[in-house]
């Protein structure tokens, strides 16, 4: 028999926005929040840069919009964007008035630093571990609530469905797996939060975490929800290139501060690229980046911080020195070898202006959600802002949510068969698919490429499902399939946009449209759910 829990708010993920929804939530109803590592294995805790927001004397929410409008080429929602940039400065001073510790001047006021696409101070920061700071934060906050109670090493299998009960669509709740003792466990909620994060890991190269494999985008398109503009992935220009260094992220803060992106040869390049030069929006540098390394055959560039006085190199950047520093880089001395690498998913689930997806009850919030704040391309440190406001937003209507819970057990049917080869199966196919994803669905693209990811997407799907139906559910299992799945929203999105806009760039369509649309998939006419 399936175990069954019922709360009243579900959260799968642990990162900004399920720590903030829940504590929101958490003054009108049960929490339960589920994550499938530990609290602290989120994108949010590996942040570096800072979070954005209209904090500085010299900036306006106009000056924010505007920027963010102008990297979203095109493709933003500017009421959206104008929400999320103005709810959110009240958030970042909550963060603080919650313990987060930000950096500040002499007088008090918030140290802000530029990322590139901004055209004025804005993003406020810890040294660069403006994540880990923030999580460290609400975590503690979180553990202190007596209506909230965290399952860690608990990841969601599939949402569960009011179909299944014969009742109008909707969702309950979620079917999850305890890691540790491997049970299936029934979570029924009057609402189900997805905050589960982005999808880095679908690439070979990412500077995100290894839980980033897209678990909720995969389970909401299962249950029937909209998922839209999945071929915006951002590709962040700088991630430490070391043998040794795993997805580690040279903060675009580094170039805010006077850094240099450079040939290894010692000369520069982006003043051919952008007007902003090294601090060009994110598409652009990555773009140029990968141009020179494909015309020079040179494994990385560089970007040089050595003109820099050494000491507030080493006072503004310690996490970052330190990394270096243990792989023999001091980065005051010699500059830093850099590659660009997965590190945002833009698109996601689709969502209203309080975090409410196409499914009843079910809510999307932070990378997983499609709000339409970052366009075709997101301005750096934007995201932490837009996990605040829609966590806060979500969690403001889900107490108005008093439908009764279906009547009834959901039962988990699966086989359970047990193999040797498991590991063989995931370790293989979890390779193959972001090996493909990179070559062929990477910073360029074309119909071919596409075309060759499409055909090899198919079959690799087709040998998951065989097995993952078949066999006893593991972690593994869950999290290979969402990523496959995902790996092929990506595909089918990216063939689908006939233009070049913003991440998304193809060689056989390299100018923009003149019609300005969002690549909305759904299962009954997208690639299939299962
Ligand atoms: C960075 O520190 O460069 C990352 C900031 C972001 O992705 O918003």
């Amino acid at each position: 028999m399936t175990e069954t829990i019922a709360t009243d708010y579900l959260v799968l993920g642990s990162g900004i926005s399920g720590l903030y929804f829940a504590l929101n939530a958490a003054e009108h109803g049960k929490v339960t929040i589920v994550t499938k590592r530990k609290v602290r294995d989120s994108n949010t805790n590996w942040a570096q840069g800072g979070i954005a927001a209209v904090l500085g004397e010299d900036d306006s929410v106009d000056d924010h919009v505007a920027d963010t409008l102008v990297v979203g080429d095109g493709l933003c929602d500017e009421e959206v964007v104008r929400i999320t940039i103005a709810e959110g400065i009240g958030h970042v001073h909550r963060l603080v008035e919650l313990g987060t510790r930000f950096a500040r001047e002499d007088d008090g006021s918030f140290e802000l630093t530029r990322e590139g696409g901004h055209n004025k101070r804005r993003v406020a920061h810890y040294q660069d571990i403006t994540g880990a700071e923030i999580q460290r934060a609400l975590h503690e906050a979180v553990e202190k609530h007596p209506n909230i109670s965290i399952l860690e090493e608990h990841i969601a299998i599939d949402l569960l469905s009011r179909a299944k009960f014969g009742s109008e669509t909707g969702c309950f709740g979620a079917f999850v797996l305890d890691n540790k003792s491997g049970n299936v466990k029934a979570i029924y909620a009057k609402a189900t939060i997805l905050a589960t994060g982005g999808a880095g890991k679908v690439y070979v190269y990412t500077s995100n975490p290894d839980v980033a494999t897209g678990d909720g985008i995969a389970m909401a398109y299962r249950i029937g929800a909209n998922v839209s503009n999945m071929e915006f992935v951002q590709f962040h220009p700088t991630v430490l290139f070391h043998p040794h260094a795993k997805s580690f992220l040279i903060s675009e803060a580094l170039r805010g501060e006077g850094g240099i992106l450079k040939l290894r040869d010692g000369s520069t390049f982006m003043e051919n690229y952008h007007p902003l030069k090294s601090l060009g929006p994110r598409d652009v540098v990555a773009r140029a980046i990968d141009n020179e390394l494909k015309k020079s055959g040179e494994p990385s560039v560089h970007l040089d911080m050595t003109h820099l006085d050494d000491d507030f190199v080493r006072e503004r950047f310690p996490n970052i020195a330190r990394r270096c520093a243990e792989l023999g880089i001091d980065i005051t001395k010699t500059p830093i070898p850099v590659v660009p690498a997965a590190h945002y998913q833009c698109g996601g689930i689709e969502v209203d202006h309080n975090g409410q997806t196409s499914v009843p009850h079910l809510f999307a919030i932070g990378e997983v959600a499609w709000t339409g704040l970052h366009g075709a391309c997101r301005l750096a440190s934007n995201s932490l802002l837009e996990g605040l406001v829609f966590a806060s937003r979500a969690a403001d209507v889900v107490k108005d949510i008093n439908d009764p819970l279906p009547q009834g057990e959901a039962q988990w049917l699966s086989g359970d068969a047990t193999d040797s080869d498991d590991a063989i199966v995931v370790s293989l196919n979890w390779d193959e698919i972001r090996r493909l994803m990179w070559s062929y669905v990477g910073i360029v693209r074309s119909n071919k490429r596409l075309e060759r990811a499409r055909r090899r997407i198919e079959l690799l799907r087709n040998e998951i499902r065989e097995y993952y139906w078949d066999f006893k559910v593991s972690a593994d299992m869950i999290e290979l399939r969402n990523l496959a799945l995902v790996a092929h929203l990506i595909i089918e999105s990216a063939s689908r946009r006939r233009e070049s806009r913003g991440l998304h760039y193809t060689l056989d369509f390299p100018e923009k449209s003149d019609t300005v649309e969002n690549t909305v998939l759904h299962k009954s006419d997208g690639p299939s759910p299962r």
